[in-house]
């Protein structure tokens, strides 16, 4: 394909499969995308300390974020100035007060301004002196966070965080909200799977309303006999049932469940799981935030309607239940995701329990739910990679979309106005518009 033109490859109602195929067009993906937007790169509880770190990538790029002497978080480009080698080869660790390369140890301050060459009297004369800016490890252009979550972009110019998130912050509002003291602490248990798939799989999945009743049917009804039974025996079952027989709603609850698309590619799920049983653990927990906020704002806080939230293009929120999935694409057909799972700081451990069991049932790479997305994506991506027709449909409820304010809504809740939505902000994106 040598000529990309977007305005052919995405229609109204139909996107072409080299969107999800082509390596030029993953390529662009990654130039105009990932390496321009505000890049989730991890919570600040997962750098308490001076010198802690953790390997990121942004794009193709490998990044650390590292805490410095003075509680700044700093992002960096994990490559030495000198001839290039890689400067952490784990995921995470701590690298004391400063980095010092293992090729031919030069050592860098935590912000990446160099700190010594060793041997100096070969250089001098030379461009190659400590004042030269080419010395330092090379920085992302922007760092900001937002209530504890820590991003990057890679260029200087563009929307704020603030901007890029637009309503979508609500993510992080809803997940810090839920604490007594409003804070989350990250639990340091991260699954890292390898999807065979493209990375837009998995965001027009986390809102397509359209395929849980199909597609975790086996689950969902299987849960929801033993849920029925125990309930029958015990007069009730632990909630973590529920997590799983939800999924095998009718078709007409699940269009009943609405969903938001923002500008940018946002988007929210409504809220169709009933969260607040009232069991001691619940009302305990309801109690501790009650002493904290007051009446009214615990109801506002626990009474949202959100199931997840989407930051596009990358993460999957699920604030209600303090979970976080975030995809780092690797090839048109393969996407690193890692699942983040987040503490309430100040609420009762049985809570923490309760989203943990959320944590192994429904999102980690060991579940039922999880598996049946990824051999749906597996197989889409196949499917598309084959001659067997050119054409991904979004047709469904095509026409009974309403824009309000750059946001647009169906009056179904199963409705392909989700694919829609982000397909027009990947168009604009693809096309150079970052604004
Ligand atoms: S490559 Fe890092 S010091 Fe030589
Ligand atoms: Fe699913």
């Amino acid at each position: 394909m040598a000529e990309l033109n977007f305005p052919e490859l995405v229609q109204a109602d139909r996107v072409h499969k080299s969107v999800y195929t082509d390596q030029q067009i993953f390529d662009k993906e990654m130039e105009n995308i990932f390496e321009k937007v505000w890049v989730y790169c991890g919570h600040a509880s997962q750098i308490p300390n001076p010198g802690d770190y953790y390997a990121v990538t942004i794009g193709r790029q490998p990044m650390l974020m590292v805490r410095a002497g003075d509680g700044t978080v700093h992002v960096l480009h994990n490559r030495c100035p000198h001839r290039g080698v890689q400067l952490v080869g784990n995921l995470k660790g701590n690298t004391g007060g400063a980095f010092v390369c293992s090729y031919h140890a030069w050592s860098f301050h935590l912000d990446g301004k160099v700190r010594a060459i060793p041997l100096a009297r070969g250089y001098e004369g030379t461009a190659m002196n400590k004042s030269n800016p080419d010395c330092n490890v090379k920085r992302a252009a922007r760092v900001d966070s937002y209530r504890g979550f820590i991003f990057a972009s890679l260029v200087a110019d563009g929307p704020s965080l603030l901007e890029f998130l637009g309503d979508a912050r609500i993510a992080f509002d809803d997940m810090c909200d839920r604490s007594p003291v409003g804070e989350v602490e990250v639990v340091p248990y991260c699954h890292r799977m390898v999807q065979q798939s493209n990375w837009k799989f998995f965001m027009e999945n986390q809102l397509d309303a359209l395929h849980p009743s199909v597609t975790h049917q086996s689950t969902g009804i299987s849960a929801g006999r033993v849920e029925k039974r125990i309930k029958e025996e015990k007069g009730s079952a632990p909630l973590h049932y529920h997590y799983l027989s939800t999924f095998a709603s009718s078709f007409e609850q699940w269009d009943g469940v609405q969903t938001i698309n923002f500008p940018r590619g946002h988007g929210i799920l409504k809220a169709y799981m009933g969260l607040r049983p009232q069991d001691p653990d619940t009302l305990e927990y309801e109690a501790v935030l009650r002493s904290a906020y007051g009446e009214a704002k615990t109801e506002e806080y626990l009474s949202r309607s959100i199931h997840h939230v989407l930051v596009y293009p990358y993460l999957s929120v699920q604030s209600p239940l303090q979970q976080l999935r975030c995809l780092r694409p690797i090839s048109p057909g393969k996407t690193l995701s890692e699942i983040w799972h987040f503490r309430l700081k100040g609420a009762p451990e049985a809570i923490y329990r309760r989203s943990l069991w959320y944590f192994n049932l429904v999102n980690s790479p060991a579940t039922m739910i999880n598996a049946d997305d990824l051999e749906n994506w597996t197989k889409a991506q196949w499917g598309l990679e084959s001659d067997g027709g050119d054409w991904v449909s979004f047709h469904r409820n095509h026409g009974d979309d309403r824009v309000e304010n750059g946001v647009s809504y169906s009056n179904h809740g199963t409705s392909e106005v989700v694919m829609r939505s982000q397909f027009q902000a990947w168009s604009k994106y693809m096309q150079g518009d970052a604004s």
